[in-house]
């Protein structure tokens, strides 16, 4: 396959009603009214140079390279900027076009250093493209005269550098930083030949770049260049993939040189990214070859022991063998299993099966737990699915945006440099949470209301939406008469409409202005098209499945379901948690989402797998570590997770893992969980396997191996041969045939196959008879439940409340240069952005404690202590302290507590009542974890001589 960066030629027109016909050159083409004549020629196949326009940018005009003739036209028009007209008729080459498109090369090259053969574009350089298009042969002009040759580099990002010495000022970069980032770190400074790129007059670290690699992409010479290319030179084969980072599921090309990887391009025909991509993905991914790498498996008898490096027979042997006898001494139901988001469809489908049908019990349960169970549970009771409503694309068609508890612009960059193009392009914003995130106010967007509330206050704040709704006659009637439940939404209408739901009333409970929120609902419900984005900061609490069924009931009053442009999204953490939950992560449910006492649901499991299946649901994380705790479950197999570092409170964590006799870590290093563990098998990164991820939207795509598995098993690999020792032989020789067995036992994914994914690019399930190419949007013809069911959402207050002792109120989330418990980040450049949890503290709040910006201080609730540095912001409001949970060291979650949603035990990260104080030394916790750090690192070394 060719390498060089795909030829563009003009912005396509979208969603043209109508179409016309030009002649290009002597032959007849229609085009949609409105295309570009350059566009009109690539349809009629004839290829107009050009430097600057390419399709992923509106036209700009700058370089004069697509200059055309137009009969009855005076002069030599861009064809990148002229509209089509019906009849026009177009010369793409003649004398003088050829003449004067070398002389804009001659000018271009002129001012070009001429060291082509040592470049790193070389081979793959859109000026070099063009100048050999155009028969340059000869440049008349010397370097004698003013030029930029000397123009001084900047390397000060790790992953790319910019050279404007080889810039021709073409602007591609600026535009792809302001029209697909949505950023606008880049501005052209000065005028004609002193014009050139600057990101601010600084260098681009100090910049308000966020090194998303759009410029670096859309950059047609050397300037903007991967430093990966410059050492390595450019890749020779590649292969599309699927990020391994957050939900949106970003498409990738993986250019390869041999078995490494030079550089990670987004995917032009990613459903997902349409080719856009953030830090993380596009350039964080130097961890899969990190030599923390784990690649021997190793046992030891107690945790206290060193580690024993032992061929694969032996570690599988050894666990399955513990596993075996733990359930002789302590029954079946002492052993289970945790599946892992980050992990692929089939390699968790394999460990819930392993669970249910090797070990016979379904102590199965997922890291979804701790993030979108709520949603699962909130989707499915209203709607009758457990997913978002949405495919990405619908946001263009979305006239306003709801963002509640989520982050976009960290957590989930690409798909928010989306929805900022919509808001630039009109669409109303409302943002409900505790913080000012960025979205509130960026270039060029600005949040019409931005309800700061209390954490913990999400209903309350839902339910005076509704009341407005309800009370106001912005009930949607019609939709609802016709595809809800009208008993249920009567109660709901009555429930809603109680005054102690008003904005007034709950005014002193959320801290929200009254007038504020009456005017966001109305504006909601007015919108046309209004759609729902939410994220942890909904389902991470006491009362996130309420919250949830809050939502999916205003939507559907206000009939903003079943269509382009409206919904309810949840924005998804991990790269598969969406899949993780289909796929029977869940310990009362099989593989989409059906309950284990179903007796038909079982006896089809049963007769495939070949097994009796227990009717009764297992156990959840949280119990397994009560049980743990209280000597009846002993066995635990986990596959790329970290839950000391990730679930909450984690003294109760360790005390549950340190009880139980055997614990399997799966996984590509020593996470902070292997400590407690006996048996460490190597796992293996995306780049190493086979398989499918499915993405916040449905959909699922590949996973495709790029290099053979470091550690000499994938995943799956590794969960056959567990399996195997235990005595339940699972043979697949391919994930291909792991998916065939998924969409033969799951309805929603009956249409599944991998060559269906491999020919469609991706799929959005449901994909069946019905849907033989996928679902983009739900409940489009009727509620998958059939009709809508309204639930009544009392608030509750948490009972994490804030006492003279504990008067703050923590809440947690992201960064966008690290992602969750950093892992994978922390081992990369990533870290020259963030390389420690701090904590967000008002400056109010900081000088009442003498607390000064970048001081250390103690973080404390009735859980735990931990100690970070403070960074004084006013973004956060008074009373409410934030930070993230990238770094074990900071071990943010000795500090949450075991408080959780009522309905699926998600844990309440988003509220802990908190003391901060000043101090000068680590908490008791980190001394000890980094006592136990240090001494398992000697005894590493110590084995190792
Ligand atoms: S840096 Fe690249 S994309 Fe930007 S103006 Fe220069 S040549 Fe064009
Ligand atoms: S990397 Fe992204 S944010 Fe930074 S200048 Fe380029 S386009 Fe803008
Ligand atoms: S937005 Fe998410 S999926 Fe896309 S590149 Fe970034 S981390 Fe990967
Ligand atoms: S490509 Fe048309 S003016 Fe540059």
């Amino acid at each position: 396959m060719t390498l060089v960066q795909e030829i563009d030629y003009g912005t396509p027109v979208r969603a043209a009603t109508t179409s016309v016909t030009v002649e290009i050159d002597g032959k007849p083409v229609t085009v949609p009214a409105g295309s570009s004549v350059m566009r009109a020629a690539m349809e009629s196949g004839v290829r107009v140079p050009r430097l600057c326009a390419t399709d992923s940018l509106e036209p700009f005009g700058s370089c004069r390279l697509c200059l055309v003739e137009i009969e009855g036209r005076k002069g030599t028009p861009a064809s990148c900027t002229t509209p089509v007209e019906a009849g026009m008729k177009v010369t793409t080459q003649s004398g003088k076009l050829a003449r004067m498109r070398r002389g804009v090369m001659e000018l271009y090259i002129s001012d070009h250093p001429l060291d082509c053969l040592t470049c790193p574009a070389n081979g793959n350089c859109e000026l070099q493209d063009m100048a050999g298009a155009v028969g340059l042969r000869d440049v008349r002009y010397g370097y004698e005269g003013a030029n930029h040759l000397d123009e001084e580099k900047d390397e000060s990002n790790p992953y790319f550098t910019f050279d404007p010495a080889k810039c021709i000022v073409c602007s591609r970069c600026v535009r792809a930083c302001d029209e697909v980032q949505g950023t606008f770190a880049l501005t052209v400074k000065g005028r004609g030949f002193a014009s050139k790129i600057s990101p601010g007059d600084m260098l681009f670290l100090d910049s308000e770049c966020v090194s998303c690699g759009a410029c670096v992409q859309a950059c047609p010479t050397a300037t903007l260049t991967e430093k990966t290319v410059i050492e390595m030179g450019q890749p020779q084969d590649s292969v599309v993939t699927t990020c391994a980072y957050c939900g949106v599921g970003c498409a990738f090309k993986a250019e390869m040189q041999g078995n490494e990887v030079v550089r990670m391009v987004p995917f032009k025909d990613g459903k997902a990214n349409h080719g856009h991509s953030c830090v993380k993905g596009r350039f964080a991914w130097g961890y899969t070859t990190h030599r923390d790498r784990i690649l021997s498996p190793m046992i030891r008898e107690k945790i206290t022991d060193p580690w024993r490096e032992v061929t694969w027979d032996e570690a599988i042997n050894y666990a399955a063998s513990e596993f075996k006898r733990i359930q002789a001494k302590y029954g079946n139901d002492s052993i289970g299993g945790i599946t892992s988001s980050r992990c692929t469809n089939e390699e968790t489908y394999l460990v819930q099966k392993l669970v249910r049908a090797g070990f016979g019990n379904n102590n199965v349960d997922t890291c979804a737990r701790v993030c979108h169970s709520p949603t699962g549970y909130g989707l499915k009771t209203t709607f009758g699915t457990s997913a978002g409503t949405q495919d990405f694309d619908s946001i263009d068609m979305t006239d306003v945006v709801l963002v509640i508890g989520a982050n976009p612009t960290d957590a989930h960059p690409v798909f928010a440099s989306r929805m900022k193009r919509r808001l630039r392009g009109g669409a109303g914003l409302i943002v409900v949470d505790p913080r000012r995130i960025d979205l509130v106010k960026q270039p060029h967007i600005e949040a019409n209301y931005h309800l700061a509330l209390r954490p913990g206050t999400n209903v309350a704040i839902i339910n005076a939406l509704a009341h407005v709704v309800a009370t106001e006659g912005l009930v949607d009637e019609a939709f609802v008469a016709e595809r809800c439940d009208m008993a249920t939404f009567n109660r709901w209408r009555a429930f809603v409409s109680e005054e102690r739901n008003s904005p007034e009333a709950v005014e002193s409970i959320t801290g929200v202005p009254a007038q504020s929120i009456r005017e966001a609902a109305r504006l909601y419900a007015k919108a046309g098209n209004a759609a729902i984005y939410y994220g942890l900061g909904v389902t991470e609490h006491s009362q996130g499945s309420t919250m949830v069924m809050g939502m999916a009931n205003l939507a559907m009053a206000t009939g903003n379901l079943g269509r382009a442009g409206v919904g309810v999204n949840p924005l998804r953490g991990q790269n598969n948690v969406q899949g993780s939950c289909d796929m029977g992560s869940f310990p009362h449910e099989f593989p989409g989402y059906r309950h284990v006492s179903d007796d038909s649901v079982r006896s089809v499991f049963e007769e495939v797998w070949g097994v009796h299946l227990g009717a009764e649901p297992g156990l959840r994380i949280p119990n397994m570590l009560d049980a743990a705790v209280d000597g009846t479950f002993m066995g635990l197999y986990v596959q790329g997770e970290d839950i000391v570092q990730s679930d909450p409170n984690t003294h109760h964590v360790t005390a549950g893992l340190a009880a139980m006799e055997c614990v399997v870590i799966q996984d590509l290093f020593l996470n902070e969980t292997a400590s407690y563990a006996h048996v460490f098998l190597p796992g293996s990164s995306f780049l190493e396997k086979d398989g499918t991820f499915t993405n916040a939207e449905r959909r699922i795509s590949r996973v495709r191996k790029a290099i053979p598995p470091m550690a000499g098993y994938a995943d799956w690999e590794i969960t056959l041969l567990l399996a195997k020792a235990m005595g339940f032989e699972m043979s697949y020789s391919h994930p291909s045939e792991v998916m065939a067995e998924i969409a033969r036992l799951t309805p929603t994914f009956a249409g599944v196959t991998y060559e269906k994914i491999d020919k469609l690019g991706s799929i959005q399930w449901p994909c069946n008879d019905k849907a033989p190419e996928g679902t983009p949007v739900m409940h489009a013809d009727g509620f998958v439940r059939g009709k809508g069911q309204f639930m009544i959402t009392e608030f509750v207050a948490t009972d994490e409340r804030t006492t003279d002792r504990f008067p703050l109120l923590l809440t947690t989330g992201r960064i966008l240069s690290q992602y969750n418990v950093g892992a994978q980040t922390r081992r990369t450049a990533n870290v020259t952005w963030f390389d420690e949890d701090v904590l967000e503290i008002h400056p109010w709040d900081a000088e009442n404690r003498g607390i000064n910006d970048g001081d250390l201080v103690e973080l404390a609730s009735r859980a735990g202590a931990t100690t970070l540095h403070a960074k004084v912001a006013d973004r956060m409001q008074p009373g409410v302290v934030y930070t993230t949970f990238h770094f074990p060291g900071t071990a943010v979650n000795v500090v949450t507590t075991e408080f959780a949603d009522w309905a699926t035990e998600c844990p309440e990260y988003k509220v802990t009542a908190v003391q901060v104080r000043k101090t000068s030394h680590a908490s008791e916790w980190q001394e000890s974890q980094e006592e136990f750090r240090e001494e398992t690192t000697r005894r590493r070394k110590r084995e190792k001589v």
